[in-house]
């Protein structure tokens, strides 16, 4: 059987997708297991994709995808700024017709397509860790899970300041929209979200129909300054004693993500609060009088990164100290190969050319990918075999040249 990539834009007509929408949502949510959307979700999840590129693997006979992927264009934050990143998501393929290069195919495809259009950089979260390292991804973000024994859970600072409000869906992206864009500047790897992925997060989307809160906290001027949503996991029906689902935190000040874990911990019924998608450097556990209050799993990898554009990827970010280094980095696909001078003796433009020196340091582009949020030592990749020095000290010297002051993150699922 032959079979060709397609590119489609997500339609809705009526509220309703499009046919070719439509059957590429059911091949998708086939090869994730999900369950066969009603009509009402399959608007959702339509509208959820405005914007966005769709590609599929057709085979000639067929007019539903036997492989699926979505990318989009968004914002993320490097270390004193931010890139244009591709993000990547939705790569399933049909039970029947795996192991036969349609992801490839796909991701191939949608990388040369983020060339084409000057895309410095590439992402996705990936449902197994062996995958991408082949099409020069690099794990870049790493996530663990929080839980707050809420009984255990007192905090140094007594007094509650500020004002919590419960936001209704409709009213929840405009408070939530700007706290999240400030928020996010603290951690590199975090994204913007686009307009229907609020709509997900407050309505939990297609996957989880449970009931979802939202708070925000704003200080004495009025001022909002962090949210958090959450839903119940599990009901105290059973054992007098809820556990909630924290589903996202986003806090921009000391004060704002003191005060929404105390509410967190504050609520009736409830006996744990749990977050699985929290950062490496998560305060909580120093707001209260006894960590063990909270306990801790992870880390996981979180965020896949991989450069196309070595110059406009590395000139994206800003490096704490003055250096000059060479790197030789090594790619299949040729996006990121070649030997490349990183001058950051301007501090507010590093310089990032094509040279013939001798390279102080060779990798693979999926180790650049690691190495460019500032959340890999370099050094650990060497005593790993996936760098190699070529001037004594040069890891050390890429060590304190990407160096973050964040670490990295990304809050979103995708
Ligand atoms: C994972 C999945 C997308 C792979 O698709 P596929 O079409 O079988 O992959 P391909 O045939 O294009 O394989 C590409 C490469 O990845 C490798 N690969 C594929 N699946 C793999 C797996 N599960 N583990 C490790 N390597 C895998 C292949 O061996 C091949 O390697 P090579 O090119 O170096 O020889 C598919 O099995 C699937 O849909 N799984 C369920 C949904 C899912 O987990 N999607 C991933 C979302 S991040």
């Amino acid at each position: 059987m032959t079979w060709q990539v397609h590119r489609l834009a997500p339609a809705l007509a009526e509220g309703a997708p499009d046919a070719d929408t439509a059957t590429w949502i059911r091949a998708m949510m086939a090869a994730f297991l999900g369950p066969r959307p009603g009509p009402e979700e399959m608007a959702t999840i339509a509208a959820s994709f405005a914007g966005q590129r769709l590609r599929g693997v057709y085979e000639t006979a067929d007019t539903s995808p036997v492989a699926t992927l979505r990318s989009w264009d968004t914002a993320m934050t490097v270390p004193g700024g931010e890139v244009a990143a591709d993000a990547i998501s939705s790569i399933g393929v049909r039970a029947t017709h795996r192991r036969r290069g349609l992801l490839r195919a796909l991701l191939v495809d949608d990388l040369a397509e983020a060339v084409r259009a000057g895309t410095p950089v590439a992402a996705l979260t990936s449902t197994q860790g062996s995958l991408y390292e082949r099409f020069g991804f690099g794990l870049a973000a790493w996530t663990r899970s929080l839980t707050l024994d809420t009984r255990a859970a007192r905090f140094r600072d007594a007094a509650p300041t500020g004002r919590l409000r419960m936001l209704d869906p409709s009213g929840f992206a405009p408070v939530a929209g700007p706290i999240q864009d400030r928020a996010r500047r603290r951690h590199p790897g975090s994204m913007d979200r686009s307009a229907p992925s609020w709509h997900a997060l407050i309505t939990g989307g297609v996957y989880d129909s449970s009931p979802r809160s939202a708070v925000a906290w704003a200080d004495a001027t009025g001022r909002p300054a962090g949210y958090v949503v959450y839903g119940v996991a599990e009901s105290w029906w059973g054992t007098g004693s809820a556990t909630l689902a924290v589903h996202d935190l986003q806090a921009t000040t000391p004060e704002s993500y003191r005060e929404l874990w105390r509410h967190l911990a504050s609520l009736d019924l409830v006996g744990e609060v749990g977050w699985a998608n929290a950062s490496l450097d998560e305060p909580l556990p120093w707001l209260l009088t006894d960590h063990r209050a909270v306990s801790s799993g992870g880390p996981r990898d979180m965020l896949w990164l991989r450069v196309l554009d070595v110059p406009a990827a590395l000139g994206a970010r800003r490096y704490p100290v003055t250096d000059r280094i060479v790197l030789r980095v090594h790619d299949p696909d040729r996006h990121a190969s070649g030997c490349w001078a990183l001058d950051t003796t301007d501090q507010v433009t590093p310089a990032v050319t094509a040279t013939t020196d001798t390279p102080d340091v060779e990798m693979d582009a999926a180790a650049l990918g690691s190495l460019y949020l500032g959340g890999v030592d370099p050094r650990v990749l060497a005593r790993a075999g996936r760098l190699s020095e070529h001037s004594p000290g040069a890891a050390g010297r890429l060590a304190r040249l990407f160096a973050a002051p964040g670490v990295p993150w990304n809050g979103i699922r995708f």
